[in-house]
């Protein structure tokens, strides 16, 4: 339990709260025990917000052909720049986006100041 408390708080350091201020790690076990870890990310977008946790679970997942983010993961990407490379890696095989192509004409945090 301690090297989870230990690593959750390492991810913690992680966090994106801009919005809060509130930072928040998290680590999950698996019964392999494997540790999947993951910190809070906040969106201008605020609805978009990930909690920690369900970013450790997100981190636990491995599909081939590898997914593509889904339409709320590209907003919340794009809370640190359009220029963002994306690889969606799988066990077999890789794809490659720019976030601007993966979401044209994007709400982003630039427009809160308009
Ligand atoms: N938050 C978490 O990451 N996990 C929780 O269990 C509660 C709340 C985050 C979300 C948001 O970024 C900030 O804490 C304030 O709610």
């Amino acid at each position: 339990m301690t090297t989870l408390v230990t690593q959750a708080r390492a991810a913690m350091q992680h966090a994106w709260a801009p919005y809060s201020n509130f930072h928040v790690g998290a680590a999950i076990e698996a019964a392999d025990g494997t540790v999947y870890v993951g910190c809070n990310v906040e969106s201008a977008s605020y609805g978009l917000t990930i909690c920690a946790e369900r970013m450790a679970l997100g981190a636990a997942t491995d599909v081939d052909p590898p997914a593509a983010p889904c339409g709320a993961c590209r907003q919340l990407l794009a809370e640190f720049g359009l220029d963002l490379e994306v690889t969606a890696v799988g066990p077999a095989s890789e794809k490659r986006w720019t976030l601007a192509a993966l979401l044209p004409d994007a709400f982003t945090k630039e427009t809160l100041d308009r």
